[in-house]
Protein backbone atom coordinates (compact mmCIF):
# COMPACT_ATOMS: atom_id res chain seq x y z
CA UNK A 1 0.00 0.00 0.00
CA UNK A 2 1.36 3.15 -0.63
CA UNK A 3 2.08 6.00 2.33
CA UNK A 4 -0.14 8.02 1.25
CA UNK A 5 -3.22 5.21 1.06
CA UNK A 6 -1.90 4.09 4.35
CA UNK A 7 -2.67 7.54 6.04
CA UNK A 8 -5.54 7.81 4.76
CA UNK A 9 -6.49 4.52 6.39
CA UNK A 10 -4.93 5.43 9.77
CA UNK A 11 -7.33 8.42 9.89
CA UNK A 12 -10.35 6.89 7.94
CA UNK A 13 -9.53 4.44 11.77
CA UNK A 14 -9.39 7.05 13.91
CA UNK A 15 -12.57 8.74 12.72
CA UNK A 16 -14.77 5.29 12.61
CA UNK A 17 -13.18 4.33 16.67
CA UNK A 18 -14.37 7.74 17.67
CA UNK A 19 -10.74 8.38 18.87
CA UNK A 20 -10.74 11.60 17.02
CA UNK A 21 -13.29 13.44 19.21
CA UNK A 22 -13.03 16.97 19.09
CA UNK A 23 -12.87 19.08 22.62
CA UNK A 24 -13.96 22.41 22.80
CA UNK A 25 -12.09 24.32 25.33
CA UNK A 26 -14.87 24.15 27.74
CA UNK A 27 -15.13 20.31 27.30
CA UNK A 28 -11.52 20.12 28.51
CA UNK A 29 -11.99 22.59 31.58
CA UNK A 30 -14.74 20.84 32.49
CA UNK A 31 -12.98 17.29 32.51
CA UNK A 32 -11.29 16.59 35.44
CA UNK A 33 -7.40 16.71 35.35
CA UNK A 34 -6.71 12.67 36.18
CA UNK A 35 -9.09 12.01 33.09
CA UNK A 36 -7.24 14.10 30.88
CA UNK A 37 -4.15 12.92 31.64
CA UNK A 38 -5.73 9.33 30.91
CA UNK A 39 -6.69 10.12 27.75
CA UNK A 40 -3.31 11.28 26.86
CA UNK A 41 -1.21 8.63 28.49
CA UNK A 42 -3.51 5.65 26.73
CA UNK A 43 -1.31 3.59 24.84
CA UNK A 44 1.62 5.11 26.47
CA UNK A 45 4.61 4.01 28.70
CA UNK A 46 3.97 4.48 32.70
CA UNK A 47 7.06 6.61 33.02
CA UNK A 48 5.46 9.16 30.15
CA UNK A 49 2.37 8.90 32.51
CA UNK A 50 4.22 10.03 35.44
CA UNK A 51 5.64 12.30 33.63
CA UNK A 52 2.28 13.84 32.80
CA UNK A 53 0.78 13.71 36.35
CA UNK A 54 3.58 15.69 37.67
CA UNK A 55 3.84 18.35 34.69
CA UNK A 56 -0.12 18.52 34.12
CA UNK A 57 -0.74 20.15 37.57
CA UNK A 58 2.18 22.30 37.55
CA UNK A 59 1.13 23.62 33.92
CA UNK A 60 -2.60 24.70 35.09
CA UNK A 61 -1.08 26.22 38.37
CA UNK A 62 1.07 28.29 35.50
CA UNK A 63 -1.21 28.86 33.03
CA UNK A 64 -4.59 30.78 31.86
CA UNK A 65 -7.57 28.41 31.81
CA UNK A 66 -7.72 29.02 27.95
CA UNK A 67 -4.19 28.57 27.41
CA UNK A 68 -4.39 24.80 29.64
CA UNK A 69 -7.20 23.94 27.74
CA UNK A 70 -5.02 24.69 24.29
CA UNK A 71 -2.02 22.67 25.62
CA UNK A 72 -4.19 19.35 26.30
CA UNK A 73 -5.53 19.74 22.87
CA UNK A 74 -2.10 20.26 21.49
CA UNK A 75 -0.86 17.15 23.06
CA UNK A 76 -3.69 15.36 21.69
CA UNK A 77 -3.23 16.76 18.45
CA UNK A 78 0.72 15.88 18.53
CA UNK A 79 -0.31 12.07 19.25
CA UNK A 80 -2.88 11.66 16.45
CA UNK A 81 -0.29 13.31 13.89
CA UNK A 82 2.51 11.41 15.12
CA UNK A 83 0.61 8.13 14.78
CA UNK A 84 -0.70 9.17 11.38
CA UNK A 85 3.35 10.14 10.52
CA UNK A 86 5.60 7.54 11.86
CA UNK A 87 6.78 9.98 14.69
CA UNK A 88 7.81 9.05 18.11
CA UNK A 89 4.42 9.27 20.21
CA UNK A 90 5.37 9.57 22.95
CA UNK A 91 7.43 12.17 22.77
CA UNK A 92 4.73 13.78 20.63
CA UNK A 93 2.22 14.11 23.36
CA UNK A 94 4.77 14.89 26.28
CA UNK A 95 6.25 18.03 23.96
CA UNK A 96 2.79 18.81 22.82
CA UNK A 97 1.77 19.06 26.82
CA UNK A 98 4.62 21.45 27.56
CA UNK A 99 5.21 23.17 24.92
CA UNK A 100 3.53 26.49 26.32
CA UNK A 101 4.88 26.43 29.61
CA UNK A 102 6.32 29.77 29.66
CA UNK A 103 3.36 30.90 27.96
CA UNK A 104 2.63 32.50 31.49
CA UNK A 105 5.15 35.29 30.81
CA UNK A 106 3.94 38.78 29.72
CA UNK A 107 5.55 42.14 28.47
CA UNK A 108 8.64 43.09 30.02
CA UNK A 109 8.32 39.68 31.79
CA UNK A 110 9.23 37.47 28.52
CA UNK A 111 12.29 39.35 28.30
CA UNK A 112 13.35 39.48 31.92
CA UNK A 113 13.12 35.66 31.33
CA UNK A 114 15.39 35.64 28.32
CA UNK A 115 17.88 37.39 30.75
CA UNK A 116 17.22 34.79 33.60
CA UNK A 117 17.72 31.94 31.12
CA UNK A 118 20.78 33.19 29.14
CA UNK A 119 18.91 33.73 25.88
CA UNK A 120 20.28 35.64 23.37
CA UNK A 121 17.96 38.45 21.85
CA UNK A 122 17.72 39.13 18.42
CA UNK A 123 17.80 42.58 15.80
CA UNK A 124 14.22 44.22 16.52
CA UNK A 125 13.93 41.56 19.64
CA UNK A 126 10.96 44.05 21.28
CA UNK A 127 8.65 43.50 18.72
CA UNK A 128 8.97 39.59 19.02
CA UNK A 129 7.45 39.18 22.65
CA UNK A 130 5.03 36.20 21.46
CA UNK A 131 8.18 34.43 20.20
CA UNK A 132 10.44 33.66 23.23
CA UNK A 133 8.34 32.06 25.20
CA UNK A 134 9.22 28.63 23.14
CA UNK A 135 12.89 28.95 23.46
CA UNK A 136 13.21 29.82 27.45
CA UNK A 137 10.39 27.27 28.03
CA UNK A 138 12.69 24.70 26.60
CA UNK A 139 15.27 25.93 28.71
CA UNK A 140 13.24 26.09 31.50
CA UNK A 141 11.83 22.46 31.03
CA UNK A 142 15.21 21.39 30.89
CA UNK A 143 16.03 22.19 34.45
CA UNK A 144 12.71 21.42 35.72
CA UNK A 145 12.04 18.27 33.90
CA UNK A 146 16.16 16.81 33.51
CA UNK A 147 14.56 13.39 32.15
CA UNK A 148 12.94 15.09 28.87
CA UNK A 149 14.93 14.16 26.02
CA UNK A 150 17.14 17.02 23.61
CA UNK A 151 14.11 16.29 20.73
CA UNK A 152 11.58 17.46 22.76
CA UNK A 153 12.95 20.41 23.90
CA UNK A 154 13.70 21.45 20.36
CA UNK A 155 10.62 21.21 19.35
CA UNK A 156 9.56 22.89 21.87
CA UNK A 157 11.73 25.66 21.00
CA UNK A 158 10.99 25.74 17.09
CA UNK A 159 7.62 25.71 17.58
CA UNK A 160 6.95 29.87 16.94
CA UNK A 161 9.64 30.99 14.61
CA UNK A 162 10.17 27.42 13.21
CA UNK A 163 13.68 26.97 11.65
CA UNK A 164 16.01 26.23 8.76
CA UNK A 165 16.42 22.69 10.07
CA UNK A 166 13.10 21.06 10.91
CA UNK A 167 12.88 17.63 12.26
CA UNK A 168 9.50 15.29 12.10
CA UNK A 169 8.72 15.90 15.72
CA UNK A 170 9.37 19.71 15.44
CA UNK A 171 6.85 19.89 12.41
CA UNK A 172 4.14 18.18 14.26
CA UNK A 173 4.55 20.43 16.87
CA UNK A 174 4.45 23.47 15.28
CA UNK A 175 1.36 21.93 12.84
CA UNK A 176 -0.48 20.69 16.33
CA UNK A 177 0.28 24.19 17.96
CA UNK A 178 -1.38 25.86 14.72
CA UNK A 179 -4.18 23.69 14.14
CA UNK A 180 -5.41 21.92 16.95
CA UNK A 181 -9.19 21.77 16.90
CA UNK A 182 -10.17 24.37 19.76
CA UNK A 183 -8.87 27.10 17.84
CA UNK A 184 -11.79 28.01 15.96
CA UNK A 185 -10.08 30.45 12.82
CA UNK A 186 -12.56 29.15 9.58
CA UNK A 187 -9.01 29.86 7.91
CA UNK A 188 -7.25 26.67 9.32
CA UNK A 189 -9.71 24.52 7.85
CA UNK A 190 -8.14 23.88 4.78
CA UNK A 191 -4.83 23.11 6.16
CA UNK A 192 -6.73 20.42 8.63
CA UNK A 193 -8.03 18.72 5.30
CA UNK A 194 -4.53 18.24 4.49
CA UNK A 195 -3.41 16.09 7.40
CA UNK A 196 -2.80 12.57 6.51
CA UNK A 197 -3.13 13.50 2.29
CA UNK A 198 0.07 15.71 2.25
CA UNK A 199 3.69 14.60 3.20
CA UNK A 200 4.49 16.26 6.90
CA UNK A 201 7.18 18.24 5.03
CA UNK A 202 4.44 19.88 2.92
CA UNK A 203 2.11 20.03 5.32
CA UNK A 204 4.61 22.19 7.64
CA UNK A 205 5.20 24.37 4.92
CA UNK A 206 1.46 24.98 4.44
CA UNK A 207 1.19 26.02 7.53
CA UNK A 208 4.31 28.17 8.07
CA UNK A 209 3.19 29.98 4.76
CA UNK A 210 -0.39 30.56 6.37
CA UNK A 211 1.55 32.32 9.58
CA UNK A 212 4.01 34.22 7.32
CA UNK A 213 0.80 35.37 5.14
CA UNK A 214 -1.12 36.38 8.27
CA UNK A 215 1.56 38.24 9.71
CA UNK A 216 2.32 39.87 6.66
CA UNK A 217 -1.48 41.07 5.97
CA UNK A 218 -1.48 42.74 9.49
CA UNK A 219 1.95 44.08 8.91
CA UNK A 220 3.20 42.88 11.76
CA UNK A 221 6.97 42.89 12.57
CA UNK A 222 9.03 39.53 11.38
CA UNK A 223 11.31 37.64 13.11
CA UNK A 224 15.04 38.23 11.16
CA UNK A 225 15.07 34.66 10.33
CA UNK A 226 11.12 34.47 8.94
CA UNK A 227 13.41 34.60 5.00
CA UNK A 228 15.89 31.73 5.85
CA UNK A 229 13.24 29.72 7.09
CA UNK A 230 10.79 30.35 4.34
CA UNK A 231 13.18 29.65 1.63
CA UNK A 232 13.99 26.61 3.01
CA UNK A 233 11.10 25.36 3.01
CA UNK A 234 8.17 27.57 0.96
CA UNK A 235 10.00 29.54 -1.36
CA UNK A 236 10.47 28.39 -5.05
CA UNK A 237 13.36 29.96 -7.19
CA UNK A 238 11.99 31.12 -10.32
CA UNK A 239 15.26 29.60 -11.79
CA UNK A 240 14.12 26.14 -10.79
CA UNK A 241 11.42 26.50 -13.05
CA UNK A 242 13.42 27.98 -16.41
CA UNK A 243 14.43 26.28 -19.61
CA UNK A 244 17.91 25.84 -20.63
FE1 LIG B 1 3.35 28.81 21.98
FE1 LIG C 1 0.65 26.89 21.79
Amino acid sequence: MKKRDERTEAMRKLAAGGEERIFAKSDILNTPLDELIDDLAEGLSESDRAFMMEAAPELKERLRPKRFAHSISVARTAKHYAGIYGVDVSQATRAGLVHDWDKCFVGQEVFDRCLELGVELPEGYEHLEAIFHSITGARALAIRFPQLEPEILQAISRHTAGAVEMSPLDMVIFVADMIEPTRTYEALEPLRDLVGEVELAELFARCYEATVLFLASKRRYLHPDTARVWNAWVGESPLKHMKR
